[in-house]
């Protein structure tokens, strides 16, 4: 593992779009992660979106999707504030298995972000996904999913780097989505650092969308095995 703590962020963002690479890097993490994301880096992230998360969803019974739930710092926090049915689901099994010990979740399983999640339609009625849409990480077409699986009225809260929103693919993403009348914004936060100790110019915002038309869906596999979607509305 990289020995140099102040590196490890950066380090996991080097596995360049290699899901298998980033899986075990965050396997050899996982063990080091809460200690390093929270005392060197001093992560802003969970506790900002848990915030959001008691505004928007105010049935304390409610089903929430952890996505990218890592160790399980979001869903710890979520716990403390009451919420008690929290799913989680990550690539990592070695995050998962941390997120376990936290004993917070209904059911962890492991999925990968950008692939069909194998959950029915309209199941949650909120879904978190903090640090985890970004670069070599789970793409900007893994809305399309965390939309399907999310309940009409439902919310979607999540974070975001400014440059990753302009840079990879996101900002389309996010307003093809409004354009299609599939989520319409609820909030934006300003910008603020997320790792104001690790990276004093490392910038974050939350965006958070309420779902107004969840679809059904169907999943294609082309000739490579490659799965597409084809989408139909639901009113
Ligand atoms: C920076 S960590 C954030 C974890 C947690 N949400 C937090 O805020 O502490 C990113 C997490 O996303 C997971 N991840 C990255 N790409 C993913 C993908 N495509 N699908 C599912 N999980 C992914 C990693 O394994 C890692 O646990």
């Amino acid at each position: 593992m990289m020995e140099d703590v102040g590196k490890r962020v950066q380090w996991v963002y080097e596995s360049a779009g290699d899901v298998e690479e980033l899986g075990k890097r965050y396997d050899e993490w996982a063990r080091f992660y809460d200690s390093d994301i929270t005392e060197h880096y001093g992560y802003q992230l969970p506790s900002r979106v848990a915030e959001l998360v008691t505004k928007y969803v105010t049935n304390k019974q409610n089903r929430i999707l952890d996505a990218g739930a890592g160790t399980g710092l979001v869903g710890q926090l979520l716990h403390n504030l009451g919420f008690n049915n929290i799913i989680g689901i990550d690539l990592s099994k070695g995050m998962l298995a941390e997120a376990e010990k936290k004993r917070v979740y209904t059911a962890l399983h492991q999925k990968v972000l950008g692939e069909d999640l194998g959950f029915d339609t309209h199941l949650f009625d909120a879904v978190v996904c903090v640090g985890t849409l970004t670069i070599g990480h789970a793409p900007a077409s893994s809305l399309e999913e965390l939309i399907r699986v999310t309940k009409s009225n439902g919310f979607i809260i999540f974070s975001m780097r400014p440059d990753v929103y302009e840079n990879h693919g996101f900002k389309e993403k996010q307003d093809e989505l409004v354009r299609g009348g599939f989520w319409r914004i609820a909030e934006v936060t300003e910008d603020f650092l997320g790792l104001p100790k690790g990276q004093p110019d490392g910038y974050n915002r939350i965006y958070v969308y309420r779902v107004l038309r969840t679809k059904s869906i169907t999943n294609i596999g082309d000739d490579d095995g490659d799965v597409f979607h084809r989408w139909s509305l639901e009113l």
